[in-house]
């Protein structure tokens, strides 16, 4: 029996057909031709292979061998240690690029001309002022809140502070949703350090770029003009360029998942908030300066690793879902570690990075598992060397994550395939029993 796409797993444009896939279900002795098209099957087509009324679907906890969406946003190549925004590499951009180019870049498809270049950095310059609730909602929170949970409440509180940002422009007009959103991040990731200093906090300068309008924000004194220093300015937007986007990660996924509801941007994106604290994700950055203060000296590093192969801890920083292969924003971070930290006069911990990574790159353990470092690896150390303590090491990933975000859930939001996220399960529990009242349960 050939399988046929029906209206609901129709080829898509863009679909690059190579062939079937023929199965035989030993169950019944049927026969199946799968069609397969850009080295997938879709799942719709393996749910037309029945043995009795129900059909087959696949088991892959963690999504590793399923692709949920096509994109035209990010491209990785995890084998060669590669990736690309919308077709240009990422070594081009962190040498060439500003964020704000990169973010204009990924949400509209292509780096903007010189005029609208000066329109877009407007809009974001101007669309981060915070209006009373917000700056209530983050003074409510206690002193040593996480400031990634203050950016998780914030973010899914816009939509009520500002009910526009909730709302889609009429049809033709532009959507200021995402200069919006970029601006309020790092407005909120700002507040939320300073509440932690309990420092008011200050209201963005329009004047200045995304990254120095971000430090003046973090580090502006009362009454004090405030001077950006150029090199710190210049290395947070490398940072920045780095942790824009990363295709289907788990936070991104995240987005895509809750945007599948219909929910706004702001809800969306506060989902991915979430997903991106975790220390298996975001919160990597934070967990690896504190396992190098654990370790606390490079004499201290050859007993971690035995520990770390003994399956007792992880070396945080290193591995990736995708990546077998340095991860490419490991090796320009690791040049701008050496840089910033050289302006810092250098940092104790990162001799005890640069051992660890040296016993990795060599030791059985790492090489047989294609663990490398990632981007985590060395950000840590960059943004402790500029004087960010490691809690808000996160939020400066998640500052311009948010773009990244919003043009996943833009191109999810616009994609007629996609439908509201609603997994399988394999149920594992009891079957169907009858209520007992509490006095006669034994
Ligand atoms: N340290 C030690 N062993 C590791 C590490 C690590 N960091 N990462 C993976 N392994 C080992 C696993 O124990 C496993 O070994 P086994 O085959 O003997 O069981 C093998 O390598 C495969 O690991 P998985 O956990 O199956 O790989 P997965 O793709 O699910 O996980 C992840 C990827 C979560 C990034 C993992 O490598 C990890 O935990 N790294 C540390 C945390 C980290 O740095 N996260 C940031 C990732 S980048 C980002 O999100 C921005």
């Amino acid at each position: 029996m050939t399988v046929q796409h029906d209206h609901k797993g129709a080829k898509s444009a863009g679909e690059n057909p190579q062939g079937t896939l023929s199965v035989t279900d030993d169950r019944t002795g049927e026969t199946y031709e799968l069609p397969v098209a850009d080295g997938t099957v879709r799942a719709a087509d393996l749910n037309k292979i029945k043995a009795e009324e129900i059909g087959l679907a696949s088991y892959d906890p963690g999504l590793v061998y399923t692709a949920t969406c096509r994109s035209a946003i990010t491209f990785l190549d995890g084998d060669a240690g590669h990736l690309a925004h919308r077709g240009y590499p990422i070594e081009e951009l962190a040498a060439q690029a500003t964020f704000i180019e990169v973010a204009h870049l990924l949400l509209n498809g292509e780096l903007p001309k010189a005029a609208d270049l000066k329109a877009w950095e407007r809009a974001v310059a101007t669309g981060g002022t915070a209006d009373e609730h917000l700056h209530k909602l983050v003074a409510s929170f206690p002193r040593d809140a996480h400031p990634m949970s203050i950016m998780l409440s914030a973010m899914g509180a816009l939509p009520a502070v500002y009910p526009e940002l909730a709302q889609a422009p009429a049809d033709g007009e532009p959507d200021p949703r995402p200069a919006r959103l970029i601006a309020l991040g790092s407005t909120i990731a700002a507040m939320a350090y300073r509440h932690g200093l309990g420092e008011a906090p200050v209201a963005p300068d329009t004047e200045l770029s995304f990254p120095g309008n971000f430090m003046s924000m973090m580090w502006k004194k009362d009454g004090q003009p405030y001077e950006v220093d150029p090199r710190v300015e210049k290395a947070l937007d490398v940072l920045w360029i780095l942790h824009a986007d990363h295709e289907q990660n788990c936070s991104t996924n995240a987005v895509r998942s809750v945007g599948s509801s219909g929910v706004d941007p702001c809800s969306a994106v506060a989902a991915g908030v979430a997903a991106l604290y975790g220390p298996l994700h975001g919160g990597a950055n934070e967990a690896v300066l504190n396992m190098l203060r654990e370790i606390g000296d490079v004499s201290n590093v050859a007993e971690f690793m035995t520990h770390v192969k003994n399956g007792e801890r992880r070396l945080m920083g290193f591995g990736h879902r995708v990546y077998k292969n340095y991860d490419p924003r490991a090796t320009i971070i690791k040049k701008y570690a050496m840089d910033v930290l050289d302006i810092a006069d250098g940092s104790p911990l990162l001799d005890i990075a640069l051992e660890l990574e040296k016993i990795a790159l060599d030791d059985d353990y790492f090489v047989q598992r294609r663990l490398y470092p990632n981007v985590d690896f060395y950000s840590g150390l960059i943004y402790q060397a500029l004087g960010i303590p490691s809690k808000m090491f996160t939020v400066m990933f998640a500052v311009p994550r948010v773009s990244g975000w919003v043009a996943q859930w833009m191109e999810s939001a616009a994609d007629p395939e996609q439908k509201i996220v609603r997994p399988r399960q394999i149920y594992t529990g009891a079957p169907t029993r009858t209520y007992i009242p509490a006095q006669r349960r034994d």
